[in-house]
């Protein structure tokens, strides 16, 4: 990996640029999700909005945040292969905090699947408390790349 710091050259702020707007997709549509979600739940399944709202859903992962977080671990993946940062406790601290937002990612993407399938829950108190995690872990990012606090 050692070889590979620096390869981006005069690239970087571009790879930069690029990682940063495509994290705004990626948590916009993470924030839009389980928003839907709460709405989509006290619908009838099979009714016309049902499908509408599965039809949204689906639109929202497919085109947006899938490809998003995809994109962001691409560019930021290799933005630290060029800085060679792997051994710093604050970058390690923000791989560790991405990892677990992307399993939320995964956790939103098969809530929506159940939803559309028919599955009604009791209430909608997890999904709300679920719909903190995406900004509480932007703010611990954030706070890692920019502060470096350790
Ligand atoms: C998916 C895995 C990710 C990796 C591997 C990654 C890696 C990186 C790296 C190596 C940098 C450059 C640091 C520097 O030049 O000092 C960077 C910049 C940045 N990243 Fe990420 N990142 C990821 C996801 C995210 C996410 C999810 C967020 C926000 C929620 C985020 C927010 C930022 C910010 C704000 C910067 C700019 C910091 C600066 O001013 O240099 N990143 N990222």
């Amino acid at each position: 990996m050692t070889a590979l710091v620096g390869f981006l050259g005069a690239a970087y702020p571009w790879v930069k640029a690029a990682h940063l707007i495509f994290v705004i997709f990626w948590i916009a549509g993470l924030f839009m999700l389980p928003r839907f979600y709460i709405y989509h739940q006290p619908v009838a399944p099979g009714s016309v909005e049902d499908r509408q709202w599965i039809e949204r859903e689906s639109r929202l992962r497919r085109i947006i945040i899938t490809p998003a977080m995809a994109l962001v671990w691409i560019f930021g993946l290799m933005l630290a292969t060029d800085q060679g940062l792997w051994d710093q406790h604050w970058f390690q601290a923000k791989l560790a905090c991405v990892l677990a937002l992307s399993g939320y990612h995964g956790w939103a993407v098969g809530y929506g699947k159940k939803l559309a399938s028919g599955f009604r829950p009791p209430s909608d108190r997890a999904l709300r408390m679920m719909n903190e995690i995406p900004g509480i872990a932007t703010a611990v990012v954030v706070i890692l790349v920019i502060v470096r606090p350790f």
